[in-house]
């Protein structure tokens, strides 16, 4: 089941995960920046929004509105692009972004959800401590898979139900909108920061 759930993940989204800033002279963003501008952010709003975060702040859904993100934002697009070529997406559409920032200190986590009407979802990871910071989890995604539950020890592939991504600092991991996720408890003494985003393909015209 883990090696099925895997080959979904990898199919719909080849070339998902995509590295690209270390702070090098090559990178065209700097985490350090980001991470100055996530903290500048939440400090403008300490309450934030909330959905699937516990115990975490996230920004407003707005950061494809501000300028200090037009990089970051334009590699996004650039990565869903791609995936959408690989994928025999039609050419005539444009590309739409939301994205947002979160902040999860120490026992905050992201319960399992969905995006709607989106067709590529994703984070960025800022910063963050691996492992302990917790990873993001997919659920599989077909419902008659849950209605019996494996007399199991430990999971394999074929028993599973779910996978996860191990995170990492300046990382990009792009997964289909409909895919259920989450984020486990950030059990590290740092707080693990990243983008999240939805891009939706819509047709030119
Ligand atoms: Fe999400």
């Amino acid at each position: 089941m883990r090696k099925l759930l895997l080959t979904l993940l990898c199919l719909i989204t080849a070339h998902s995960s995509a590295s690209l800033a270390a702070d090098s002279n090559q990178s065209i963003f700097s985490n350090t920046k980001l991470l100055e501008l996530a903290k500048r952010l939440r400090d403008s709003d300490p309450q934030g929004v909330s959905n699937s975060n516990v115990k975490g702040w996230q920004s407003p859904n707005n950061l494809q509105n501000l300028p200090e993100f037009d990089d970051m934002n334009r590699r996004i697009l650039q990565v869903c692009q791609r995936i959408a070529q690989s994928q025999h997406f039609k050419a005539n559409h444009h590309f739409r972004l939301q994205a947002w920032l979160n902040i999860s200190p120490p026992g905050a986590y992201n319960q399992i959800h969905h995006h709607a009407n989106c067709h590529f979802s994703g984070v960025y990871y800022i910063s963050l401590k691996a492992p302990e910071c917790g990873s993001i989890f997919f659920r599989d995604p077909r419902i008659a898979s849950r209605m019996m539950s494996y007399p199991i020890d430990q999971p394999s592939d074929f028993t599973s139900t779910e996978i996860q991504m191990r995170p990492e600092e300046g990382r990009l991991y792009v997964f289909p909108g409909w895919l259920e996720h989450g984020v486990e408890e950030n059990k590290s003494d740092r707080d693990r920061i990243s983008i999240s985003f939805n891009v939706l393909a819509t047709p030119n015209g």
